[in-house]
């Protein structure tokens, strides 16, 4: 039977047909002729067949196992915490993102060679020949929509998942486990508190550029290389048009190696030192209450991006821009660190600084602002 043959049956006749007759109709009636569709076992309950399920089944489990330690890791309490090259718990530290990244990996790719598989062992492979023809764009009627359901129907039912409850069980496992990963993933970062550091020089308000007691001093420290060097910047360390990283030092730190070299690793301690060229340091427009954060043509930005906190790094010295590479921004030296280009929307948090009596570089205080992207409890 085919599209020309194809007798449109009346709503009584419609109600009356069962699957397999609608399916019939609806192949006829859009001109589709079934010439071949085997059913994949056709003796039920073979060996073979057993072993392409559970084989299917081994993949949706191990998607779920997977999906299930990708969880548990994400919420597991403090291993996510940065540790410092060497602190305590360094190695499993460092483990944590690739473990992150293998569990989540193999429940996407268990869920997906199981998909597969179900797919190429147990639905029919049927071979179809259509005639070409145009619809012209009218609407489905009745039959149309019938015919069709009873298509999707009969799919399912060939494809025998009704009767598979290894398979139904396992894909449950790993499409839920999946599911509860992916939905964990944002939600995660909502439920860790930030604000439960013990010591409250660790958290986002503070940063180790303030004194730790009264008449505390707190020098440029440059970076050398080695991290146990103490190398104190003075201002005529530095050329006109050039810029430095420079990091905290507190004398209370001098004997204390791990002190020394934990500095470098913060995320909240690089700032970079810009001596501006004469010329352009007569152009400064200074930010409102922050006039003498500088110390003549010497000025110190956070070099933590406001965007997403990538290290802005570059310092262009025609054009006085400080340059993230993460997403573009850029931020004018000359402008107390305002951003002119690009995602970021804050400026870079300047820090005050001056000259000591013995002629070094030191931070007059800590920073006024938080450094870094945005966060909730932030007001500007
Ligand atoms: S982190 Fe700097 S532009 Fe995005």
């Amino acid at each position: 039977m085919n599209s020309k043959d194809a007798r449109e049956p009346s709503e009584a006749e419609l109600a009356e047909m069962d699957r397999d007759q609608l399916l019939k109709l609806g192949g006829a009636l859009d001109g589709v002729e079934i010439v071949d569709y085997p059913d994949p076992w056709p003796v039920k309950g073979t060996r073979a067949e057993k072993r392409a399920e559970r084989g299917v089944a081994l993949w949706f489990l191990l998607a779920g196992l997977a999906g299930l330690a990708f969880v548990v890791l994400l919420c597991w309490p403090d291993v996510w915490r940065y540790k410092a090259p060497e602190a305590e718990g360094t190695f499993w530290y460092s483990l944590y993102t690739p473990a992150l990244g293998v569990t989540l990996g193999l429940a996407i790719l268990g869920l997906g060679v199981g998909i597969l598989l179900y797919t190429k062992r147990f639905i029919p492979h049927e071979l179809a020949v259509q005639e070409r023809h145009d619809g012209g764009g009218e609407g489905s009627s009745e039959i149309d929509r019938k015919t069709i359901v009873a298509h999707l129907e009969d799919a399912g039912h060939r494809s025998t998942i009704a009767r598979r409850s290894l398979i139904k069980r396992s894909a449950a496992l790993g499409g839920g486990a999946l599911g509860l990963g992916l939905v964990a993933l944002p939600v995660a970062s909502f439920i860790k508190n930030p604000w439960t550091e013990p010591d409250p020089a660790n958290t986002l308000w503070h940063t180790p550029w303030g004194p730790e007691h009264p008449g505390d001093v707190v020098y440029l420290r440059r970076y050398t290389g080695n991290s146990h060097d103490i190398v104190l910047l003075r201002p005529e360390d530095l050329d006109a048009g050039g810029m430095e990283t420079v990091f905290p030092f507190h004398e209370s730190e001098r004997n204390d190696p791990e002190k020394l070299s934990a500095v470098f690793n913060r995320s909240d301690t690089p700032v970079m030192l810009i001596r501006l060229r004469p010329e352009d340091a007569a152009r400064v427009v200074k930010r409102q209450g922050q006039e003498d954060f500088n110390f003549g043509e010497y000025y110190a930005y956070s070099k933590i991006c406001t965007h997403v906190g990538c290290p802005a790094s570059l310092f262009e010295q025609r054009t006085n821009r400080i340059l993230c590479p993460c997403h573009q921004s850029q931020f004018d030296a000359l402008h107390y660190g305002k951003p002119i280009f690009g995602p970021a929307t804050r400026a870079l948090p300047q820090l005050p600084i001056t000259v000591s009596a013995d002629g070094y570089l030191v931070a007059r205080s800590d920073f006024v602002e938080p450094v870094g992207p945005a966060f909730w409890e932030r007001k500007s």
